[in-house]
């Protein structure tokens, strides 16, 4: 089978890769990344003389591009998306750009070339936010209330995939996941921020009065996710991914990681709340489980643990991630506000 897979340079479309390699040797991937700050190559290093990996350099939103790798692949699994809330709040437009513009490119070339499977990555951010204290989850009917310029072009691409399932026949299948954490994530995001900044002897930012919950899940266990929906999943479908945590808010999650990495309290600093904030997601995973077996395997604690020991052995890694044009990003949003 051959794959052409999006985003592979990121942090999922990496894991995922490197998941698939081992999991199916014989299987073909072609990785086409635009390489943008969030894209690293040296997240791959291990499989780059692999003679079935193969990367290509290029933007998902090139209609040509995309359309001659196309042909001849089995099945596309696009990761490739502007990822971060916080960056698509002070500038919006790449994320109309790739997320719903690139997602366009691939679904007409998915037409043209006759592609038996278009896997699209999405987010569980498409459907809003649900009071603190409920027992409420989000399900795979519940209604699309994006809240961020991220979350709202991930939805318009949800959408489009849907259409061209409608429309054209093509066989496409959605997942909604919600957050991972694990190796390799861009240390823009909370895990990656916070473990970094300890290291290096700062704070941990904590956005407004840190009583947010999201459903955090181990990176390889979405990647399974996404395995089990390709192999067994049903086309035209959309399949809610989650369900690690019940609950946990952001300042556990940092006072769990103050413990783990023997730090005390006044390593936080409460700062500016993000405009917009979505309390709380939690998803309901009882269709992916039923219908294709899939529930995560991972503990939290013990991969929040291995994640801390990850970025203590891989310093080299992002403290090249951090340096550079992330300088800049980071005084916008923490120091310049
Ligand atoms: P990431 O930001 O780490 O990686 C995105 C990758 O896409 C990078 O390698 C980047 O170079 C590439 N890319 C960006 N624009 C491109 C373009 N125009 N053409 C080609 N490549 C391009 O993102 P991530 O956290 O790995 O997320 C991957 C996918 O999973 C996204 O679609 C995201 O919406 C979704 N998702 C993420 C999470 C999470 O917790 N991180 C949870 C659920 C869903
Ligand atoms: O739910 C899935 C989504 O999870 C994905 O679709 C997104 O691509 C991914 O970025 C993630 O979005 P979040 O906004 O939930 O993740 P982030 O790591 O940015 O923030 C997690 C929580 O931590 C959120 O409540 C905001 C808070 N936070 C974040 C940062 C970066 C802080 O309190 N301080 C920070 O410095």
């Amino acid at each position: 089978m051959k794959l052409l897979v999006t985003g592979g340079a990121g942090f999922i479309g990496s894991n995922f890769i490197l998941y698939w390699i081992k999991k199916h040797p014989l299987d073909k991937i072609m990785n086409l990344d635009k390489l943008t700050y969030a894209g690293n190559l040296e997240n791959l290093k291990e499989v780059e003389k692999n003679p079935n990996y193969e990367f290509v350099h290029g933007d998902i939103c090139n209609p040509q591009l995309v359309n001659s790798l196309t042909k001849n692949v089995d099945m596309i699994v696009h990761f490739a998306a502007e990822s971060h809330v916080d960056r698509s709040i002070q500038n919006g437009l790449p994320f109309v750009k790739t997320n719903v513009e690139g997602t366009f490119a691939l679904l007409e070339s998915a037409r043209e070339n006759k592609v038996a499977r278009f896997h699209h990555i999405s987010t569980d951010e498409v459907f809003g936010e649900l009071p603190l204290n409920s027992k409420e989850k989000f399900t795979d009917v519940s209604p699309y209330n994006p809240r961020s310029p991220y979350s709202a072009s991930k939805a318009a691409s949800d959408h489009l995939v849907r259409a061209y399932h409608s429309t054209y026949g093509l066989p496409v299948t959605i997942s909604n996941c919600s957050n991972n954490f694990g190796p390799y994530q861009f240390p823009e995001k909370l895990f990656g921020l916070a473990i970094t900044n300890l290291l290096e002897g700062k704070k941990v930012p904590v956005y407004g009065d840190g009583l947010y919950v999201r459903d955090w899940l181990y990176v390889e266990d979405h990647c399974r996710a996404i395995e089990f929906i390709l192999l067994k999943g049903t086309v035209g479908k959309t399949y809610l991914v989650g369900g690690l945590t019940e609950d946990i808010s952001n300042v556990e999650i940092i006072k769990k990681i103050l413990r783990i990495m023997g730090k005390d309290e006044s390593s936080i600093e409460y700062v500016k709340d993000r405009p917009g904030h979505d309390r709380r997601y939690a998803i309901d995973w009882t269709t992916i489980q039923k219908e294709l077996g899939w529930k995560p395997l991972h503990n939290f604690d013990e991969e929040l643990k291995a994640t801390v020991e990850w970025y203590s052995k891989h310093e080299n890694w992002w403290k090249d991630v951090k340096s550079g044009t992330y300088q800049k990003y980071y005084k916008a949003q923490y120091v310049n506000r």
